[in-house]
C-alpha cells in the first residue's frame, strides 16, 4: 500500500501554511467526492477498483487462453496516450528486465504500436510480425485517433494476409466506446471481439478499464491483485481526513507550487518504473496544464540520471521539487563480491546487497537535493508487484483530481491537444480543412 512522507519538505514550508493547503485540499476533496466539480461526467474511474465485474476479467482470460492455444507469441497493442501508457507501464514494471533475451522467456511478448507516426518504427514492427505468431489489440476510446488508426491499417493487412479474414477476426480484439467512433463500426463489421471503455472514464484515468486490464491479463499478470491494491487505496483515499495520503500529497505539491516550485520531477531508483513516470506525466500534465497554470511534470530514473540531470537538479534554477517513488524491498538478491586485489577499493562493500547501495544512494541524494533547495515528497510501496502498482495507479489518480481542483482547473478535459491535430489534418489534406490548409501554407511561405 502507498505511504506518503512529507518530511523532506519541512525546511521549505511551515506548518501553518501547510495546514492552509490541507484545508484547500479538503475543499477540493469535497468537490471530487460530491461530484459537483468541472468535468464531473468523467468520474467513472473513482469506483473502478471495487466495481469491476469478475466477468470482465474472465472474458479477458478467455482471449488470453484462445491466443495461447493458437501459439501466439507476439501481441501488438496499438494505442496512444491514455490508451497506451498504463499498459506499457504495467508490462515494464512487472516483467523481467531481460524478458526478450532470456531463453525461457515469458510468452507472449508484448509490443506497442500506434503511439507515434514513425514510418521506420512501423516498418520494423512489421518485420518482427513477419517472423512471429501474432495477434493484436487496437485500443482507442474515440475510435478516431490518427496515430493508432494509421498504424492499425498495415498491421491488420499483415494479419489478414497471413491468416485469412476469418482467422484474423479471431486474432484482433478492439477496445473502444460502446456505441460511437470508426473503430466501433470497423470492429462490428469485421466481427472482432470488443471490450467497452465506459463513457464516463477519460483516457488518462482508464488503466483499470479494459484499456489496461486486457493487455495486463494477456501479458500473464495478476489483474485481480492489481485491482485489490487499487481497491485498498480507493478505501484509504475516500476518508475525509487531514492524513488521507492523496490529500497530503495534493496539498504539499500545490503549496510548493505557490512558492515557485514550478516543476515536479517524479524520481525512481528502480528502472522498471521508468514508464510509471511516463504515465504519471500524462496524468498530471494533461489534467493540470491549462488556463495558463499547472506544475510541469518531469521524470528521471536514478542513479542513471544523476550522471546527466543530477547537476541541474543540484544547482540549476531553483524551481524544482521531487517526488520520489521508493520500492522498499527488492525481489531479487545480489551481493557485492569480495576481490582480493581490491583495485577499485570497494571491498568495504563486500557482502552488502546492491539494493543497500541503492538505498544509501537514495538517502544521500535526498539530503543533497534538500541542501541544494529541492524539496522532497516521498511516496513508498513495499515491493514492486501487481498489488502495489494498482495502489500507485489509484493513489496518483485520486491525488490528481484533488490537486487539479485546488489549482482551479477542470482535471478531466484536454482542449489543448486539438491544436496540433487541426494543423496536421490541414497539412495532410484532410477534407474539410481546406481553409486552414491555405492559411498554414501561406504562413509557411509555400
Ligand atoms: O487522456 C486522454 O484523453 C488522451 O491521452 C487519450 O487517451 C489519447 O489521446 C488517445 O485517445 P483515444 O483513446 O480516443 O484514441
Amino acid at each position: 500500500m502507498v505511504k506518503v512522507d512529507l518530511g523532506g519538505c519541512s525546511s521549505f514550508v511551515n506548518d501553518a501554511e501547510y495546514q492552509q493547503y490541507v484545508d484547500k485540499a479538503l475543499d477540493a476533496f469535497d468537490v471530487l467526492e460530491s461530484e459537483t466539480g468541472a468535468g464531473n461526467d468523467f468520474l467513472g474511474w473513482k469506483h473502478l477498483p471495487t466495481t469491476t465485474p469478475e466477468s470482465l476479467i474472465t472474458e479477458c482470460e478467455a482471449v488470453r487462453d484462445l491466443w495461447r492455444a493458437k501459439g501466439v507469441d507476439l501481441v501488438v497493442v496499438i494505442g496512444i496516450g491514455g490508451s497506451y501508457l498504463g499498459a506499457k507501464c504495467a508490462v515494464e514494471a512487472l516483467s523481467h528486465s531481460f524478458a526478450r533475451q532470456l531463453s525461457a522467456r515469458r510468452m507472449p511478448e508484448m509490443v506497442f504500436a500506434g503511439h507515434n507516426l514513425s514510418e521506420e518504427y512501423l516498418a520494423e514492427l512489421l518485420d518482427l510480425m513477419q517472423e512471429r505468431n501474432v495477434a493484436a489489440v487496437i485500443i482507442s476510446k474515440s475510435g478516431t485517433t490518427t496515430e493508432p488508426a494509421v498504424s492499425f491499417r498495415p498491421i491488420k493487412q499483415l494479419i489478414e494476409t497471413r491468416y485469412g479474414s476469418a482467422e484474423a477476426a479471431q486474432r484482433i480484439v478492439a477496445v473502444t466506446d460502446a456505441h460511437k467512433g470508426a473503430l466501433k463500426s470497423l470492429a462490428t463489421q469485421e466481427g472482432y471481439k470488443t471490450f467497452v471503455i465506459a463513457t464516463n472514464v477519460g483516457g488518462r484515468f482508464s488503466v483499470l478499464t479494459p484499456v489496461g486490464i486486457l493487455p495486463i491479463v494477456l501479458a500473464g499478470f495478476d489483474i485481480r491483485a492489481m485491482l485489490k491494491g487499487a481497491a485498498e487505496m480507493e478505501k484509504v483515499t475516500a476518508e475525509r481526513s487531514r492524513t488521507n495520503p492523496a490529500v497530503e500529497y495534493a496539498a504539499m505539491r500545490n503549496l510548493l507550487y505557490s512558492k515557485g516550485k514550478k516543476i515536479e520531477i517524479l524520481v525512481s531508483f528502480n528502472p522498471k518504473l521508468q514508464y510509471l513516470g511516463e504515465w504519471w506525466k500524462q496524468l498530471f500534465g494533461e489534467s493540470e496544464g491549462k488556463d495558463g497554470k499547472g506544475i510541469f511534470p518531469a521524470s528521471v530514473s536514478f542513479t542513471t540520471d544523476l550522471h546527466s540531470m543530477g547537476q541541474y537538479i543540484q544547482q540549476g534554477e531553483r524551481i524544482l521539487m521531487e517526488t520520489v517513488v521508493t520500492v522498499e524491498k527488492s525481489s531479487r538478491s545480489v551481493v557485492v563480491a569480495s576481490d582480493p586485489q581490491n583495485l577499485d577499493e570497494l571491498n568495504y562493500l563486500t557482502g552488502k546487497h546492491v539494493e543497500e547501495c541503492n538505498a544509501m544512494a537514495e538517502l544521500g541524494t535526498k539530503l543533497a537535493h534538500i541542501d541544494g533547495g529541492v524539496p522532497q515528497l516521498s511516496v513508498r510501496v513495499e515491493k514492486l508487484d501487481e498489488y502495489n502498482l494498482g495502489s500507485l495507479f489509484y493513489f496518483f489518480e485520486k491525488s490528481c483530481g484533488i490537486s487539479a481542483y485546488i489549482l482551479g482547473v477542470n482535471p478531466f478535459n484536454q482542449p489543448g491537444v486539438e491544436a496540433y491535430k487541426k494543423n496536421m489534418f490541414a497539412l495532410l489534406g484532410k477534407p474539410g480543412y481546406e481553409e486552414q490548409a491555405k492559411a498554414l501554407h501561406e504562413r509557411l511561405g509555400k
